[in-house]
């Protein structure tokens, strides 16, 4: 595979200066465990960048527009404005208690965010980036407004299930226009939306295809990602609906009166802006992040979720470009969070608040749970929460903590609170500093993963040291004490490598262990050289163990919840529409997945199609056509004759390059690394998989 991660370790400045922001969260409901995963995962990095003494800034706010907030503040009677105030002053305050350390955080409504909004779309009209086209759409007469799709449902036009969405039927899986719909209703009065015609602001990004595609070989993106782009490329790329009719809640465009820029037009804005103010605050130059004349000697990252990719991949490098601006350094994709292998679920309470989780239990846990699950891949995450339990318990309580409570004591009692001036294990000492470069680079790629394995296996390493020791059984002999002092000596420096290696992670429990060592906040390069002849102080129990009782609370409780205004993600109105979630599938929805066996009667290059191959597949009589995207891994003519396992009773879907009736198997990381898989002798075309 071509793309890399972004080169950043081997940059020759010493100090780099860095800009990260991690997806503005909406402002129409409390923050959950699931928005967690981005916040942490930046905020880890961010922490580890200051450790390294490198110049960072991290930035965020909330989304404040769109059509959820505006109907959600109608529904609680008051304004926008009122509601976007106090979800902010909340969602600060569950971020506070995560301890994620924004440097700001100021949401999209703000003056400062208008301002550069209104003059990037400016630039974009002058430069001759903005179309206007007429367009129908949904429109509810008893409301007086324009419904986005997930404001209108009816019958699935394929299936008849009832009470599904404008845009695809959860019931059967197929995707329709919302004029299709069988006796559609507006989810607002519950009557029957007409068509209506209106004038809408297109952005052009389609006259960005090439700076995209550079940009996409950069190595700004993972490369998962960048295949997406790819396939986008691939189907073509459709210009951007940035307008909306009022009534909308928005920023008004200002040549065009009753017409409000589309919520994400504004949203990653917000990210300029909200850096912008602290720039302003603290006296820095906002141009040397932004403007793409001077920003040679910043860095600028987006971290995000899966969901909203196309929004920070497309669209917001082609604004941009177009405005002057420079274009992100890296765009940092992270997966959902499951609970306990399934996706959050009210009924079960796992759709756990942030404010839930941090009434019963202690952030610590759940940042050093996320950064012991989290790699750098878009794949989703689980929070299992009993290995939640077991896996923080262990580690931190019986491991990390362990070592220093083990010796503390001693210390403290029988040596007056002084370490030895030598350490009964410099050999221990070497093997923490020793790893000091290894765990910097997985910090750096965001392995955090492999960084908690690695750190882990020290503190086992400490641990072994002290068993082999016994303190406890040497203090009992006399002339033992010297060594006994220079042991403990050994495992209260092991403690405090581990303190340095688990601050980004563990930010208060490192500052508590700060005090207790009695010294000045640690940084990266203080693992070189032990602690010796240095008085410490009484020791304190750091952390205590997860109770199963505190967790079941927590679960009970957000059974419990009161309702959360949901919003859709996306408005279904773009016209490329969202990226699928993974999402939890029923049983009886499985079952009718028709898995057969088919031979491979032919398989062609597509004209003009990168990935694609052109399949024409013998189900034992019946044939089907199929465009399979396994280019990257199969050369056709190794592929006639043998068998595969498809879905035979996909809908059809019509593609750039025809219809394709059905999908093939395939499993593996991507690229050339991709397995049709191939069963053996006894399978005979047409059998069903089961
Ligand atoms: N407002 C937009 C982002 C605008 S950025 C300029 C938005 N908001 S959101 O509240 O729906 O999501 C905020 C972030 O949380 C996104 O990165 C999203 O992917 C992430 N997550 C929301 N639910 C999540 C999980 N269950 N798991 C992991 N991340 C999740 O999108
Ligand atoms: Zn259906």
């Amino acid at each position: 595979m071509s793309n890399s991660e972004p080169n950043t370790t081997d940059r020759n400045s010493p100090t780099r200066n860095i800009l990260v922001t991690n997806a503005l969260p909406y402002a129409n409901g409390p923050l959950h465990l699931g928005h967690m995963v981005g916040f942490m995962q930046a905020d880890i990095w961010v922490r580890y960048q200051k450790l390294r003494g490198n110049h960072v800034t991290y930035v965020g706010g909330d989304d404040q527009h769109g059509t959820p907030i505006m109907l959600g503040a109608e529904k609680q009677g008051i304004s926008a404005s009122e509601l976007v105030d106090q979800v902010e002053a909340s969602h600060k305050e569950s971020l506070n208690g995560f301890m994620i350390d924004f440097d700001n955080y100021t949401g999209t409504h703000h003056r400062e965010n208008e301002d550069l909004v209104k003059n990037i779309y400016s630039v974009l009209r002058d430069k001759g980036h903005i179309d206007v086209k007429t367009i129908k759409q949904a429109y509810d007469e008893e409301k007086g407004m324009f419904l986005p799709d997930r404001y209108v449902k009816g019958t699935c036009p394929k299936c008849n299930a009832s009470d599904q969405y404008g845009d695809n039927c959860e019931v059967c899986g197929s995707t329709y226009d919302t004029t299709d719909l069988i006796k559609p209703y507006s989810v607002l009065s519950g009557k029957p939306p007409i068509e209506k015609e209106s004038e809408h602001y297109f952005f052009k990004v389609s006259e960005f295809a090439d700076m995209l595609s550079d940009w996409k070989d950069s190595g700004a993106l993972q490369p998962e990602i960048a295949n997406k782009l790819e396939e986008w490329f691939e189907s073509g790329i459709i210009d951007w609906d940035i307008s909306r009719d009022k009534p909308y809640w928005g920023f008004e465009i200002p040549d065009a009166p009753g017409k409000y820029f589309y919520v994400w037009l504004d949203a990653p804005v917000g990210y300029m802006a909200s850096h912008k103010i602290h720039c302003e605050n603290t006296q820095q130059d906002w141009g040397k992040y932004w403007l793409a004349e001077q920003s040679q000697d910043t860095e600028l990252y987006h971290f995000i979720g899966k969901d909203i990719v196309r929004f920070h991949t497309l669209f917001w490098p082609a604004m941009l470009e177009a405005a002057g601006y420079r274009r992100p350094t890296g765009v940092f994709v992270h997966g959902f969070l499951t609970v306990d292998g399934a996706k959050m679920s009210k009924s079960r309470g796992t759709f756990v608040m942030a404010d839930t989780y941090l009434k019963h239990l202690n952030p610590e846990y759940l940042r050093y749970y996320y950064a012991a699950k989290l790699s750098n891949s878009v794949v989703d995450m689980d929070l299992n929460l009993e290995d939640f339990s077991a896996r923080v318990n262990s580690d931190l309580v019986g491991k990390m903590v362990n070592i220093a409570s083990r010796c503390a004591g001693f210390i403290v009692k029988r040596f007056d609170g002084q370490l030895a001036d030598q350490s009964a294990a410099p050999e221990l000492h070497q093997a923490f500093a020793d790893a000091s470069n290894s765990i910097a680079s997985r910090y750096e790629k965001r392995e955090f993963s492999q960084a908690m394995r690695e750190i882990m296996a020290l503190a086992d390493k400490a641990n072994q040291f002290i068993d082999e020791h016994k303190p406890w059984v040497l203090i009992k002999d006399e002339t033992q004490l010297e060594l006994v002092q220079q042991v403990c000596t050994a495992g209260i420096n092991a403690f405090r490598s581990l303190c340095i290696y688990l601050k980004p992670v563990l930010p208060e429990l490192v500052t508590q262990a700060e005090a207790f060592l009695n010294i000045a906040p640690l940084t990266w390069d203080d693992i070189q050289a032990p602690l010796l002849e240095h008085p410490i102080n009484k020791f304190k129990p750091l952390m205590t163990r997860i109770e199963k009782d505190a967790v079941e609370a927590m679960i009970n409780e957000s059974k419990k919840s009161l309702e959360v205004i949901e919003a859709p993600a996306i408005d279904a109105n773009t016209p490329l529409g969202s990226d699928p979630i993974s999402t939890e599938v029923s049983f009886d929805d499985f079952a009718k997945i028709d898995l057969r066996i088919a031979k491979i009667v032919k398989a062609e290059h597509v004209d003009g199609a990168d990935k694609l191959l052109q399949l024409t597949l013998d189900l034992g009589g019946e044939t089907k056509n199929v465009f399979a995207g396994i280019k990257s891994a199969y050369n056709p003519e190794d592929l006639e004759g043998k068998l595969t396992v498809m879905v035979a009773n996909l809908a059809p879907r019509k593609m750039r390059f025809g219809m394709s009736e059905g999908m093939v198997l395939a499993a593996g990381p991507g690229g050339s690394d991709l397995f049709v898989l191939n069963p053996d002798e006894g399978a005979q075309p047409g059998m069903r998989v089961k």
